[in-house]
């Protein structure tokens, strides 16, 4: 997919340029005109439901699923984010930092078996951007449900639920916490694909191992329909040697799997949570939007024709 994105011209070339210079009210302008800018997306076959995951922290699992979701919705596909992280970071960047006392969370869809369609929430900036949204009561789950049968499965038949309730989805992402415990296995249960961002930095391959031993036994236990689609560098600084060096060794490692958008370091892509907000209407000239938006587009057009 080729032609872009962001239709104002001036926006195109402060992105490539990583000039990020506007003052709030410009930024504002910028926003609503970025709203309409993106380019209308083509909608997939059928609903793909994409595992976002990678048990090292800090990778830029929850900042991946933000922002591809958001650059979706605002290409006009309906996409619900399903936050599988205690830490919540996915629900508060959406706006969903404080939950009133009755909104339900993920955590009574897997102990009570609350439907996700009575848990999901619409956000306030982005039509058709769904999510539902994480609780810190997450954190004594694993224990929780360790007893239960078929445990691994639960998120897997509510999402299953959900798709056959006459509730539509193009894209559902499920952000995953930094381990291969109960929840990172439920992601990987419920999705057909997994995408794993992959900071390159010295050792980044070790980690990818053990995750990669996870996927082919869930593929062969549990969930034969799991496809591995992408890796996505990121926070990539192609100006040292040990940037570069490390994304050429995942390339050659790892082939086409690796995606050819790369998610530079950019400072806009740290901001832009603590402003509830993603990088697509935060500031929608920066690089980081520009490589999402980008990222968004490879992902759409790496759909698996079954
Ligand atoms: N490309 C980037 N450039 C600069 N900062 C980034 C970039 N990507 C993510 N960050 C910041 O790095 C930190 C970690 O990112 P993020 O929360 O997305 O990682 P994570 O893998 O979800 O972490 P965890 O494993 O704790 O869930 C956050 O503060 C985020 O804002
Ligand atoms: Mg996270």
């Amino acid at each position: 997919m080729s032609k872009h994105r962001l239709a104002d011209a001036e926006m195109v070339e402060q992105a490539i340029s990583g000039q990020e210079s506007f003052s709030s009210g410009v930024v504002t302008g910028q926003r609503e005109a970025n709203r309409q800018a993106v380019e209308k997306l083509p909608a997939p076959q059928a609903t793909r439901v994409i595992a976002v995951a990678n048990q090292k922290g800090g990778v830029g699992k929850t900042t991946t699923v933000v922002n591809l979701a958001a650059a979706i919705a605002l290409g006009g596909l309906r996409v619900l984010v399903i936050d599988a992280d205690q830490q919540g970071n996915a629900s508060s960047t959406l706006g969903f930092r404080n939950l009133s006392y009755d909104q339900a969370s993920l955590y009574e869809v897997m102990t009570e078996g609350v439907p996700l369609r009575e848990v999901m929430v619409e956000n306030q900036r982005i039509p058709g951007l769904w999510v539902v949204p994480a609780s810190m009561d997450m954190a004594g789950i694993e224990l929780e449900l360790n007893a239960r049968t078929n445990f691994q499965q639960i998120l897997s038949e509510a999402v299953n639920a959900l798709l056959s309730s006459g509730e539509y989805f193009d894209y559902i992402f499920i952000d995953s916490p930094p381990s291969l415990g109960i929840m990172t296995v439920n992601s990987l249960v419920a999705a057909h694909e997994v995408l794993v961002p992959l900071q390159a930095e010295y050792l980044a391959l070790e980690g990818l191992t053990q995750l990669t031993k996870t996927i082919d036994m869930l593929v062969i236990r549990l969930n034969p329909k799991l496809r591995f689609t992408a890796i996505l560098p990121t926070m990539v600084t192609t100006n040292t040697l040990l940037g570069k060096g490390v994304l050429e060794e995942v390339r050659a490692y790892y082939g086409d799997i690796v995606m050819k958008t790369i998610i530079p370091r950019n400072v806009a892509l740290a901001e832009a949570p603590s402003h509830e907000e993603s990088i697509l209407t935060y500031q929608p000239g920066s690089k980081g939007a520009k490589c999402y938006l980008d990222a968004a587009y490879e992902l759409i057009s790496r759909e698996v024709k079954s």
